[in-house]
């Protein structure tokens, strides 16, 4: 008998004891009971960027006295928090009280003198901590706790979903041991405004926001860190002096278009990051990309980062994925086991092709809970009608309003459990019409395709562009025949399940680890209950589906 606890399909009663349980309090941005207030997306990168504006990163000596180290620091000011890790060498995180600690630490700061090499004067949030003389440094020093900001290894993630009381169980494991911790969090929203103050040296009032999976609640640890660099803000910052008949602007170059002063920007920047920035290595312009960007990596937090400028509707996107995120527990704890399963059989990749990207699947996820019955998330036709004055917004002539308030939104009466989802997400997308239907979260149902693209899931704001137009009929087809596959190991899961104490793969590992995939390949399945005719028709696909050879379930 498995304890009822962790069995939950109520929400409300046992599911909200679960959720304050099981879930790592920094992960929940928006309070783990109903009845607290949820903030607003706006609300939380607002903080996020004020607590980030007041934080340095520190590179340390491999052994450091805690203690000292946080009094020597706080000759600058009060700290409110800090916390290291380790990345090629030891790191800290040190969030001061007030910004003006910063300035306290700048001005107590040299730059060094590097011997044959010269360095480049630039006083940014980074620095290097070095001992004045390590020998007194002893080897008794107690070591500082190191924060972890990779996700779990395979095996790790075999164990723990091997242990796992049940299906549900193993879903909300995923989801813990994938999503961002709150250190991993901070440190994202802490690289931005680094990247910030590179690209202030150029516009003095820029902001720099992260957007995509690091901030839309469906971000794994390891994924890549999306930028947007603002100047829309800029603009708002100067109160129009309207005395006399006189207006004044700025004399600015112009060129061709957006485009073009898109591609001028990001080249500058670029360049400033290459040649100013502490740690910002491997920089690549993609300026002749659908969306322009600079690609490049920051050593001191391992993150792959992505720049790009003028791409609102990216933003918005970003909100709109928040909102879903955090109205049900439900949906990340679906869309994590979905990537993660699309990753192990290599349906989705960190280079770009024509396969399903997460950013199509968590879209999937999100109209199939908009089909359940009854819905467990709302159409975003719908969240528009909640919306008031404030909401407004039109990107490029296209209305993306929609509600900001989450308390607005009545919570589902569905009670459907995670395992069920997870089945039910399998079967309807391994039997959806893909060649005649389009996916559309707008309006919560399928619509005929527009053309001919194998996938067509339709973009919410740009409604005549399709999110997955990259995807070819060969990857769809490898999406539908797993799909299948998988439904049918879950339904054998109701007969095959062995007992929770047993090293036995069961559920999500049965089909989410690499090593055990071909264990149960359905062709060597023994099959103990009499098929129905949809079970027949499955295997009948899946025959014809060769094993897929799986890679590692890390990272994006
Ligand atoms: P990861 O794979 O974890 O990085 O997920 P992600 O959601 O961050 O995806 P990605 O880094 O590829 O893109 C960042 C953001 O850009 C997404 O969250 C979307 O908001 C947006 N985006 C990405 N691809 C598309 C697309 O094909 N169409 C549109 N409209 N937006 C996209
Ligand atoms: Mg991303």
């Amino acid at each position: 008998q498995r304890p009822i606890l962790r069995r939950f399909s109520c929400p409300g009663t046992v599911a909200e004891d679960f959720r304050r349980e099981e879930q790592p309090s920094g992960s929940v941005e928006t309070g783990s009971e109903d009845k607290t207030p949820k903030k607003t997306f706006s609300e939380v990168q607002k903080e996020r960027r004020e607590q980030a504006q007041r934080t340095v990163l520190i590179h340390c000596p491999n052994k450091i006295n805690e203690k000292k180290f946080l009094k020597y620091l706080s000759q600058h000011g009060p700290i409110n928090n800090h916390f290291f890790y380790d990345s090629f060498g030891l790191y800290a995180v040190v969030e001061f009280g007030q910004k003006e600690s910063i300035d306290s630490l700048q001005n107590g700061t040299h730059t060094p003198s590097m011997g044959m090499e010269a360095a480049i004067p630039f006083r940014s949030r980074f620095f290097n901590l070095k001992l004045k003389s390590p020998s007194h440094q002893t080897s008794e020093q107690p070591c500082v706790r190191s924060s972890n900001q990779l996700p779990p290894s395979s095996k790790k993630l075999f164990e723990l979903l091997c242990y796992a009381e049940s299906i549900d169980d193993q879903l909300n494991i995923l989801l813990r041991e994938f999503q961002l911790t709150e250190e991993n969090t901070k440190l994202r929203y802490l690289t931005c405004s680094l990247v910030e103050d590179i690209a202030a040296a150029c516009f003095p009032d820029c902001t720099v926001r992260p957007f995509g999976s690091s901030v839309n609640t469906f971000g794994k640890l390891g994924c890549d860190l999306d930028m947007f660099l603002d100047l829309d803000e800029i603009g708002k910052l100067s109160t129009h002096k309207t005395l006399g008949n006189f207006l004044m602007e700025f004399q600015v170059k112009n060129v061709p278009s957006e485009r073009v002063a898109t591609q001028k920007i990001l080249s500058v920047i670029g360049e400033c990051l290459d040649h100013l920035g502490p740690g910002c290595v491997g920089v690549q312009k993609i300026l002749n990309a659908r969306c322009p960007l600079v690609r490049f990596s920051h050593q001191a937090s391992g993150f792959q980062c992505d720049l790009t400028t003028n791409n609102r509707f990216a933003l918005k996107s970003s909100e709109l994925l928040y909102i879903y995120g955090t109205l049900d527990f439900r949906v990340r704890a679906l869309a994590f086991s979905i990537r993660c399963w699309a990753r192990a059989h290599s349906l989705t990749s960190s280079i770009p092709g024509a396969w399903i990207t997460n950013f199509a699947l968590t879209t999937m996820v999100i109209f199939f809970l908009q089909r359940r019955s009854p819905p467990i998330l709302p159409t975003l036709d719908f969240l528009k009608t909640l919306a008031d004055a404030e909401d407004k917004c039109i990107i490029e002539g296209n209305n993306c309003t929609f509600t900001h308030d989450l308390n607005r939104i009545k919570p589902s009466g569905n009670t459907e459990t995670l395992e069920l989802l997870l089945r039910e997400f399998f079967e309807y997308f391994g039997n959806f019409a893909f060649n005649k239907n389009s996916i559309n979260i707008r309006q919560g149902r399928e619509q005929n395709k527009p053309d001919s693209s194998p996938l067509h899931i339709q973009n919410p704001f740009e409604t005549s562009l399709n999110i997955s137009k990259n995807v070819s009929q060969s990857q769809l087809q490898k999406f539908v025949d797993l799909a299948r596959e998988s439904a049918w190991i879950l339904q054998q899961e109701d007969v095959d399940r062995p007992s929770p104490s047993s090293n036995q793969p069961w559920g999500l590992a049965a089909f989410l680890l690499p090593s055990v995939v071909n264990k149960t390949s359905l062709a060597k399945k023994k099959v103990k209950k009499p098929a129905s005719e949809r079970i027949k028709n499955l295997l009948e696909s899946i025959k014809s589906n060769t094993t897929e050879n799986c890679t590692s379930t890390n990272g994006k």
